[in-house]
């Protein structure tokens, strides 16, 4: 039993999407959530910038006294995940784009990935194209500007729903049947895409990586005891207030109370 928190970052809110399955899944598991926001988007900097963002960014979690590191960020475990756990003594769980499910799932075997540049790019990437998508269609979408409109609290407006249409209508027309959110920005987005494409599957992998986050803690005997409170700290790089908003904005209301000022 380890009552110390779990550190979870990403470049901005998109890491909420998995802060909030595991408050979910562990409501007992206290968190500590680093919002680059500073530095957000990620995804258009080359690899080694954020690669220097997630070193300073896991230091300071450590200086949190974290038991293990949730990488909320496909762009950041793209460019520093490997590093990462050669660096800190901590164990890390991070993100790569949900293609697996997404191809044993698509009837057409033709499927949309929704990522950043970044993402797209990197090796974790190609390796899982090369692994599991043989015999599968895919269309790498970078969607620029989707990251942007969650991170300024605009799901759900006419311009997500403009923008996610332009980005995945080529696709869709064309015989993609399923979107795979390969960035933790666009889980927010999900509602806009169902919207805009109701016949599209839609895979998100939030959930599956805070259900790795418990199994890893439970294999390193670090889980919380169940009694625990389960509170939630916030660090911000940028501006905490309009972070703050947008969070609120998610629907992350009650997720405040407790918050580090
Ligand atoms: N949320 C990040 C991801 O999962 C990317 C957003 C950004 O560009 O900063 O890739």
């Amino acid at each position: 039993m380890d009552p110390r928190p779990v550190g979870i970052f990403d470049s901005g809110v998109g890491g909420l999407s998995v802060l909030r399955a595991l408050r979910q899944l562990a409501p007992h598991e206290r968190l500590v959530y680093f919002a680059d926001t500073a530095f957000f988007p990620y995804g258009p900097r080359p690899a080694a910038e954020v690669r220097k963002r997630a070193f300073a960014v896991v230091h300071r979690l450590l200086a949190s006294d974290v038991k293990l590191v949730v990488v909320a960020c496909n762009t950041a475990s793209a460019a520093a995940i490997a590093d990462l756990r050669e660096a800190f003594p901590v164990p890390f769980v991070g993100m790569v784009p949900g293609l697996k499910p997404a191809v044993g799932s698509s009837p057409n075997r033709h499927v949309a990935i929704l990522a950043t540049e970044g993402t797209l790019d990197g090796e974790l990437y190609s390796r899982v194209v090369d692994d599991f998508g043989r015999g599968t269609l895919i269309d790498n979408i970078p969607g620029p500007g989707l990251a942007e409109l969650v991170e300024h609290g605009s799901c759900g407006t006419d311009a997500a729903r403009a923008a996610v249409r332009r980005a995945l209508a080529p696709a869709v027309s064309a015989g993609a049947d399923t979107v795979v959110l390969g960035c933790t920005h666009y889980a927010f987005l999900a509602p806009d895409i169902r919207a805009e494409f109701p016949g599209v599957a839609i895979v998100d992998t939030g959930e599956a990586v805070a259900r790795r986050a418990l199994q890893v803690l439970a294999e390193n005997g670090l889980e919380a005891p169940s009694h625990s409170a389960g509170e939630l700290d916030l660090i911000v790089s940028g501006d905490r207030d309009r972070f703050r908003e947008t969070m609120r904005r998610l629907g992350f209301a009650s997720d405040l109370t407790g918050a580090t000022p």
